[in-house]
């Protein structure tokens, strides 16, 4: 069987410790969708299709393991992500863990996810401690604020970022 694993997030933008949860899903799916949410209220920082090259781009230049030469590949999504996973035959479903608010969290929506979608395996991976502090919506505020975003960015996101006219 295929382990196809489905990772969704808004990822404006893609974080270090995001790039930990694809790493660890590298080592355990065979092909990993990487799904952008959407939310229709809300203008985000870097439109979905920007997101979305920054996420392959990153995740090509990761170092490959060399037996298995894992995919991943990045798709915008709306509504439910347990439809957009079974669109794509993932049979996995990676969240990333940061702390306790994440898990408790996390665990309603695993909760949710499963009674919808009982097929789909929830694995989630705890943050590197050195990443643990980073969340999107703060380096966000740091980059409209004119601070320095590369220690909790790759380097790419960071460029894009820099030349980026954040929404008021
Ligand atoms: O990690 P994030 O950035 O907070 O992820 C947000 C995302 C996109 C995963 C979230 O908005 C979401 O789950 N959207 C889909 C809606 C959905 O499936 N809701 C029911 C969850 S039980």
């Amino acid at each position: 069987m295929v382990r196809r694993g489905f990772f969704p997030g808004s990822f404006d933008p893609i974080t270090n410790g995001h790039l930990d949860v694809i790493r660890a899903g590298l080592t355990v799916c065979d092909e990993l969708i990487v799904g952008v949410g959407q939310n229709p209220n809300k203008t985000p920082t870097l439109p979905v299709e920007v997101r979305c090259a920054l996420i392959e781009r990153i995740a090509r230049e990761l170092p490959q393991g060399t037996e298995r030469p894992a995919t991943v590949r990045a798709v915008g999504f709306s509504g439910l992500l347990v439809k957009t996973a079974r669109e794509m035959g993932a049979n996995i479903l990676l969240r990333g863990l940061r702390d306790g608010a994440d898990f408790d969290y996390e665990m309603q929506m695993t909760g949710m996810n499963a009674a919808m979608e009982p097929e789909l395996e929830t694995i989630f991976v705890p943050a590197r401690p050195a990443n643990r502090h980073i969340t999107a919506t703060l380096v966000r505020q740091i980059a409209q604020m004119g601070g320095d975003i590369s220690p909790f960015v790759p380097q790419a996101v960071a460029q894009a970022l820099a030349t980026t006219k954040s929404p008021s």
